[in-house]
């Protein structure tokens, strides 16, 4: 039997990366080490935490005794490590805990499956999780592509594009066997109401203002999640060795008309009258280093593994809504207690 370890697996990606293993690889034991942060949730995962194949372990990667003991014990021939501190806001007030957790993180798995292995390296994979925001701000024109240049502007993309570095370094000078992909902003089920869509879907439900930084033309490429983890399962048995991978869907939009599609979907399904969710619309203070465009080239993926997206934006966006509707408990749970401070803190001197 195949030992896997997916790190962050509680979190909104990690998590249906880890329904998608447990379900499509009954013959391998897969483990899902989570320090279990504000974001980290298993609610996320209780369809199939009975399943045989299934083992959490409640860990912080930043702890290199706990990680040692934890490969020597399970002798994971495969990592796809997702732990991470994720969003940008939150890296522009607290830059050092994305270094730890980012870097210092990624390191000490690295040298934990280097350790575990010493060199015997046949059928063993590490799998980088990473982020288009690596690449730094694109201008009106242009795409990412995997040998576009590293320009990151936040300490979040800072923190993401080193940790890319030392997997790369780990490649070269000790042969550790590695694959990396840098994804476009993923949105759908579980998606923690701190980012821009699940925030405004959470806002629109309870008729709250919804912040729009700067002018609101700013550009993201929007992927569903359930494609992500297919991406990443699809590359995690076939991609190649020491490659990069970019992953995206060809879906560019500007903030300002994303929110205003939303607005729409959400009037009709929540029955109110059309144009009522737009009045929510609040311009706010810009993010700090903004960056104005991403938009990720994936022709690699798609010419050399056949990967695509599976949905359009406006499907994946009304199931994402559907979802979030048929959820409230879970969107209730997440939001009440330190969310709330969060909130007051990141949002409220621009809403008064
Ligand atoms: P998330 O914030 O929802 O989840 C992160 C998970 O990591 C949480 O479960 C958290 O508890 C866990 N974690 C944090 N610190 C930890 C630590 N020290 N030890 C162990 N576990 C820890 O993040 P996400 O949006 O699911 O992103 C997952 C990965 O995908 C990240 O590496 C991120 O950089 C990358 N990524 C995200 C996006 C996106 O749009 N969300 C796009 C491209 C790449
Ligand atoms: P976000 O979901 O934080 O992802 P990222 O910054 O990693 O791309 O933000 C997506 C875009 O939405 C980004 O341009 C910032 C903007 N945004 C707002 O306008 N208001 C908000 O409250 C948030 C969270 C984001």
């Amino acid at each position: 039997m195949k030992s896997v370890l997916v790190t962050g697996g509680a979190g909104f990606i990690g998590s249906h990366v880890v329904r998608r293993f447990v379900k499509e690889y009954p013959d391998y034991q897969i483990f899902n080490l989570d320090a279990l942060t504000y974001a980290g949730n298993l609610e996320n995962l209780r369809d199939i935490e009975g399943a045989p194949n299934y083992t959490f372990v409640k860990g912080d990667i930043t702890d290199a005794i706990f990680i040692d003991e934890l490969f020597t014990k399970y002798r994971f021939e495969g990592v796809v490590h997702l732990a991470a501190e994720s969003h940008v806001d939150r890296s522009i007030t607290d830059p050092l805990a994305f270094a730890k957790t980012n870097i210092l993180g990624t390191m000490i798995l690295l040298n934990a499956f280097k350790n575990s292995w010493e060199g015997n390296w046949e059928g063993k994979r590490f799998y980088h999780v990473s982020t288009d925001e690596v690449y730094g701000s694109l201008g009106e024109d242009g795409l990412f592509t995997e040998t576009t240049a590293y320009d990151p502007n936040s300490p979040y993309s800072a923190s993401k594009a080193s940790s890319d570095h030392f997997v790369r370094a780990y490649g070269e000078t000790y042969g550790l066997p590695y694959v990396l992909t840098n994804c476009s902003n993923n949105y759908g089920p579980n998606h923690f109401p701190e980012k821009l869509i699940p925030l405004f879907i959470n806002n629109i439900i309870n008729h709250k203002p919804l912040p729009v930084y700067g002018d609101g033309n700013y550009t993201r490429d929007w992927l569903y999640v359930i494609d992500h983890a297919r991406a990443i399962d699809l590359v995690f048995h076939n991609g190649v060795n020491a490659e990069t991978y970019n992953i995206g869907g060809f879906n560019e939009w500007k903030n300002i008309d994303l929110v205003k599609l939303l607005c729409a979907i959400m009037d009709k399904k929540l029955d109110r009258e059309a144009g009522s969710s737009e009045q929510l619309i609040t311009y706010v203070k810009d993010r700090p280093g903004h960056d104005l465009r991403y938009a990720i080239d994936a022709t690699k993926i798609n010419k050399e593994l056949g990967w695509e997206p599976s949905v359009t934006f406006e499907e994946g966006l009304d199931a994402t809504v559907d979802w979030f509707l048929n959820n409230k408990s879970w969107l209730e749970h997440v939001t009440s207690g330190s969310y709330r401070e969060y909130y007051d803190k990141q949002y409220n001197s621009e809403l008064e």
